[in-house]
């Protein structure tokens, strides 16, 4: 359960009463529409520190107390935030060190949100402070039920403080300015440091330090954390703690922060539109996130604390998010392990940045439109769906996803891989699972391979120590590894291994190196295909686009290979037995195609949530208890499609009603 002791699943969105205090009657309204609609969650408080403490000490909490109370007295959760991400103006004057300094060395206005100073002394007791008040004043209260820290933690400061603070996190990490100097291989373009001092996190020719400051980055919010958790949980143990994420942040290490926080939550802003070209693939993806945030915590369920129930007014054209679409979006977090969601925003304000942004309550004012009838009854559809709480998907194919590796291969010159192709290539490698209805974890951080069939390795540049020993060892006890190009190319500062990649011992075990990479324009297709009687006995051809390695089969089975260019005839995938397992290395981006072929014959055995084929661009999830399956089946195409369902008795909870031996989808149905 995601708050204790309350078996539903969460329904209802951030809600900003502060910006209606001098229209009661809106508040009012508020509460008639909030039962109307199914809601029993919101998110609260979020960027009211202004209200709350107008002026410095002076605090006015009873509009708060106010809502708190009608929150209880309506049977609702109240996630209620701490106030950092919306520090008030007469602080950012006041106390000049709490703004960020930028890149180009400037202390940042009070302008915008969230832009406060990651170290400052100051900042980090006046949080403290206001969030032991919060916790004093509504410790015990029968609303609050979770609390929500700040907003969507993200951003670098760059001012004295927290260059400090760098340092002194170097010299942590290093002790020595000569293994710092050795780590970021610093005698290129003369950049060797005499002095911890001098280290310029903007340095970007030493690709090593750049690497060492995203880490530092993500260090820094873990670091702030606690100045917001310790009051909270000093005085409310009971009371979760959340922070709401970005789905795969370019910047932030969710998998490091998620060790920190007790619920997992994410902002997810997908924007399925019917018009996509590639409606599966992109759902694919969101897919992908999900199962990435079911991993952070597997043992607990985790929620969307954003999401947008029409279209989003920073996106262009805002074509209205078409009938279907949102349930889909919703439905498929809670396929994938979620329980619960929320929106942003409850209802439009009238000024400000966000007012054209979709809400559940639109400027009209009553219940009376599309959208707040479609939100409304998914809030109906949820109640009838609290049989799923507790269930869980289990996985025996595990895909891992590396915020460092991903950092790393994008911070080096040469492969031509930004940050998002990076998630891109690993989700093209699950989706095939995907299409299938074979359920996959997506592990990221500190992730343990026992239990899992086959683990698919993609671009996994460095290789931090200890790792290649422990997919050496998956493999050894019967595991199967998939590797991709691009992995084991790097120790963990981003230094080149020398001696043949992949390195750290991982070329013995797939008896492999590579030996020179070829980066292809968008154009460009090498043409691939599978060698007869090759020992998975897959066959066909297809292409590899993008990247293609050429490797050296040193002790391996070449099952596929090039057909095009100077590499033609040479290796493009290659299978090794190691142990009880089997090593295979895939040395180019091949087609979904290829990937097909592979996983078709590497996955043959593993469990589906259906046994039969699902029709295409139709995703099956499957949920679990000991009594009971839930099956969670989406048609992401604008076609109707029949499904066959495995033999059993099945109910669609919703409708209420028994299912034969297929279910009908209609377009974007679910
Ligand atoms: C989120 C943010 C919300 C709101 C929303 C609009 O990133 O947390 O406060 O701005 O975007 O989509």
């Amino acid at each position: 359960m995601i708050i204790p002791g309350f078996p539903h699943l969460l329904h209802g969105a951030d809600y900003n009463p502060d910006q209606w205090l001098s229209q009661p009657e809106v508040i009012d309204e508020d509460f008639r529409l909030m039962t109307l609609a199914g809601c029993n969650a919101f998110s609260m408080g979020i960027f009211t520190w202004s209200a709350v403490e107008p002026e410095e000490g002076r605090f006015d909490f009873d509009w708060l107390d106010g809502i708190m109370d009608r929150m209880a007295a309506g049977g609702h959760h109240v996630l209620l935030s701490t106030l950092s991400a919306g520090k008030p103006p007469w602080m950012s004057l006041k106390y000049p060190e709490i703004r960020r300094v930028n890149r180009e060395g400037f202390r940042e206005p009070h302008i915008k949100r969230a832009n406060h100073c990651w170290s400052s002394p100051i900042f980090r007791e006046k949080t403290r402070l206001i969030n032991l008040r919060l916790a004093d004043r509504y410790a015990g209260h029968p609303a609050l039920a979770m609390w929500h820290i700040s907003n969507e933690y993200e951003g670098e400061c760059l001012c004295e403080l927290c260059l400090t603070s760098w340092c002194n996190w170097l010299r942590e990490r290093y002790n020595t300015l000569d293994a710092l100097n050795a780590a970021w291989w610093s005698d290129f373009w003369g950049h060797r440091y005499s002095d911890w001092a001098q280290i310029d996190p903007r340095n970007v020719a030493l690709d090593g330090l750049t690497l060492d400051w995203m880490r530092f980055r993500t260090v820094q919010i873990i670091d702030f954390l606690p100045w917001e958790t310790e009051p909270l949980r000093e005085i409310t143990p009971g009371i979760p703690c959340t922070t709401n994420f970005m789905g795969t942040h370019p910047w932030i290490d969710y998998s490091a922060i998620a060790r920190h926080v007790d619920v997992i939550s994410d902002d997810q802003y997908p924007r399925y539109d019917s018009a996509d070209h590639d409606l599966p693939g992109k759902a694919a993806g969101v897919s992908f996130k999900h199962d990435l945030y079911r991993c952070f915590k597997p043992d607990r369920p985790w929620f969307i604390m954003e999401s947008c129930p029409d279209a989003v007014q920073y996106r262009q054209p805002m074509r209205a998010k078409r009938p279907g679409l949102h349930r889909a979006e919703m439905f498929q977090a809670l396929g994938h392990g979620a329980e619960g969601t929320l929106y942003f925003q409850w209802r439009k304000g009238r000024g400000g940045q966000e007012k054209f942004h979709g809400a559940v309550v639109d400027h009209v004012g009553h219940e009376d439109t599309r959208i707040f009838r479609t939100v409304a009854k998914l809030g109906h559809n949820y109640r009838a769906l609290d049989a799923i709480i507790g269930s869980r998907s289990t996985a025996r194919v595990a895909v891992i996803y590396d915020w460092d590796a991903r950092w790393a291969l994008s911070l080096s010159q040469g492969p031509n891989v930004t940050l998002d192709d990076y998630t891109l290539v690993a989700v093209e490698h699950y989706r095939w699972f995907w299409e299938q209805s074979v359920a996959v974890d997506v592990l990221a951080g500190r992730w343990e391979l026992a239990g899992y069939d086959l683990v698919i390795v993609p671009q996994l540049w460095v290789l931090a120590p200890g790792v290649a020993g422990r997919l050496r060892e998956f493999v050894e006890r019967g595991g199967t590894l998939v590797m991709t190009y691009f992995s084991g190319v790097c120790d963990e500062s981003n230094r080149r291994f020398t001696g043949g990649w992949p390195g750290d011992g991982l070329r013995e075990v797939f008896g492999i190196w590579q030996e020179e990479w070829d980066i292809l324009d968008a154009e460009h297709a090498v043409p691939v295909s599978w060698n007869e009687g090759n020992s998975l006995g897959a066959c066909g051809a297809g292409a590899a686009q993008r990247v293609c390695t050429v490797i050296r089969a040193e002790d391996s089975e070449v099952l596929a290979t090039y057909g095009g260019e100077f590499y033609a005839g040479t290796p493009a995938i290659t299978l090794r037995r190691c142990g009880a397992g089997r090593a295979v290395y895939v040395a180019a981006r091949l087609d979904a195609g290829l990937l097909g072929s592979l996983y078709g014959a590497l996955g043959a055995d593993l469990p589906r949530a259906l046994p039969f084929p699902a029709p295409p661009g139709v995703a099956v999830q499957k949920r679990t208890t000991d009594e009971a399956g839930f099956l969670f089946m989406q048609n992401f195409t604008s076609e109707e499609h029949r499904v066959e369902l495995p033999a059993g008795t099945w109910c669609d909870p919703v409708e209420g009603r028994e299912v034969s031996n297929s279910a009908q989808l209609e377009p974007f149905g679910s």
